[in-house]
Formats: structure tokens, sequence, C-alpha cells
């Protein structure tokens, strides 16, 4: 992809991203239908689907030979990162929709060749865009992001994590994690995995971890991370595969190989 395609497509989905949160917010009040998915907290609405049909709908007309990754079904289900790959999720943090009406953020990640060319996340009521192109940086709004500090230490950093990490898990063995939280400075839990990743790249707090992730929570995120230095990849310390869900790590890289070396002590 050249830099010219990258602008016009990168241009076209932003427009389609502030347009599909003025919708969000217009509808957010109306009665949520919700269903529940995998387990009972496990949270769709209406609205999940109706915004990937949006952006599902605009890409097949503007761009019918890309294929589409999303979480709610309407997209494709590709085995090969070959072409121009969108990666949505339409609503990350539903959970954080349906209780507190916020902490919430469209995702959307464009790969040429399983490459990261155009990353967003968009905080839809805090009217925030993070949005990064290949090679030009990343921003919040107008402001660009700064590279990442590479003298950063575990011990003074903040993590965003959940509990279940300190909960029995087939990742890792918690004691060990219970051990690394009293290592790392605090940590924190926001309730999307797109936000975490934003607060990464923004530097804001110095890495996620998450035990289970897929492409569409992270896709926006991670190219955004690649932009100022943030290292994606699982917690054996491989890097992010866009066609998977793993659990996943992703971080300053003054601290990653220190929290990967955490995971290898207690990984199952
Ligand atoms: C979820 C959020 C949450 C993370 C979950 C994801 P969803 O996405 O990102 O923070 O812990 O693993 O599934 O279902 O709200 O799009
Ligand atoms: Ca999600
Ligand atoms: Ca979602």
């Amino acid at each position: 992809m050249n830099q010219q395609q990258r602008q016009k497509i990168y241009e076209t989905a932003k427009r389609w991203i502030y347009e599909a949160g003025a919708e969000i917010r217009e509808h957010m009040n109306d009665p949520l239908d919700i269903e529940t998915k995998s387990n009972p907290n496990d949270l769709v609405t209406a609205l999940d689907k109706q915004t990937e049909k949006f952006f599902v709908d605009r890409i097949h007309q503007a761009y019918p030979e890309h294929h589409i990754i999303g979480e709610e079904g309407f997209g494709d289900t590709l085995s090969s990162v070959d072409g121009n790959i969108w990666i949505i999720d339409p609503i990350d943090g539903t959970m954080n929709f349906v209780h507190q009406k916020r902490s919430f953020a469209i995702s959307i990640g464009i790969l040429h060749n399983g490459i990261g060319e155009i990353g967003f996340v968009y905080d839809v009521m805090g009217d925030q865009l993070y949005h990064a192109k290949r090679g030009e940086g990343a921003f919040k709004n107008e402001i660009r992001l700064e590279p990442l500090d590479k003298k950063k230490k575990l011990e003074e950093s903040i993590i965003g994590m959940n509990h279940f990490w300190l909960c029995e898990n087939r990742v890792v063995d918690y004691p060990v994690m219970q051990k690394f939280v009293r290592t790392v400075r605090g940590t924190r839990t926001i309730g999307s995995a797109a936000l975490e990743l934003a607060s990464v790249a923004e530097g804001v707090q110095d890495a996620y971890l998450a035990l289970s992730l897929a492409p569409w929570d992270v896709a926006g995120g991670i190219i955004l991370n690649q932009e100022v230095g943030g290292v994606a990849g699982d917690v054996d310390g491989n890097p992010w595969n866009p066609l998977e869900r793993a659990p996943a790590v992703v971080a300053n890289p003054a601290i990653h190989d220190s929290i990967i070396g955490f995971l290898k002590e207690g990984r199952k």
C-alpha cells in the first residue's frame, strides 16, 4: 500500500468512524436489546451489530476487493493475511457500554499483507480519536504521541490487567502473578482492550496483559503502538498473529522482556 492509497483509506475510515460514533451516541439511551454470547457476561447489543454492519456495507461498496474480520460476524472467515484486511470491533467494552455508558471504543486496524497500515481507537463518549498510519506516527486527536520511554523500569510501571490473572487460569500459575502485581507500581482495569492499548501507546500506562484476546480487540491498538515503539505479542514473546485469538502482552519495549520473564516463570 503506497502513501497515497493509505491516506485515502485513512480519511474515508476516519469519516465513517466519526459517523458511527455519532450514531451510537444518538441511540445509546434507547432501550438496549441485550443478548449474551459465549457466557452470561459476554454481552452484545443491537448497536454492536448495527455498527459493524454500517462499516461492512460501506467497505463492500467502496473497496469490494478488501477483506473484513469483524466480531459480530458480518465479515469474512480468513485463513490468510494476503491483501487488504479491515479488522473491526464495532464496540469494544460492551459491558462498559451497557452498564456505564462510557469507556468503550470503536477499534479498527487495516492491514496490507499482514502489515499494520492504519490504526484507530475511538473513545466514543470521550470523543477522543487515537489514530496512526504506518511510518507517520500516532496521534490522539491532533496531538502526536511521543515515542515510549526507553528508560522505563518495571518497578515504576502501571500495568493494565484484570483480576482473572490472580485467579486459577489456563495460562500462568497465579502466585507468580501475585508476585508480579507486588513488583509493579500499580495496576488498572479499563474494561476495553482497545482503550487499554491506546493508553499504552499514549504512555499513561506501560503495558496491557490479557488472558485471551481476539484480533478485533487489539488490531487498531497494536498499530498505534507500532508507531511509538510498543511491542505486541503473545505471553511467550511471539509476535502478534492477526488471525488468532490468544493471550496478549502489549508493552513499553523497556519492560516487555521482564514481563515475559515473569510469565515464563509461571507458564503452564
Ligand atoms: C472485551 C473487552 C474487555 C476484554 C475482553 C474483550 P468486547 O471486548 O475488550 O476489556 O477483557 O476480553 O472480549 O466483548 O467488549 O468487544
Ligand atoms: Ca472487543
Ligand atoms: Ca465488541
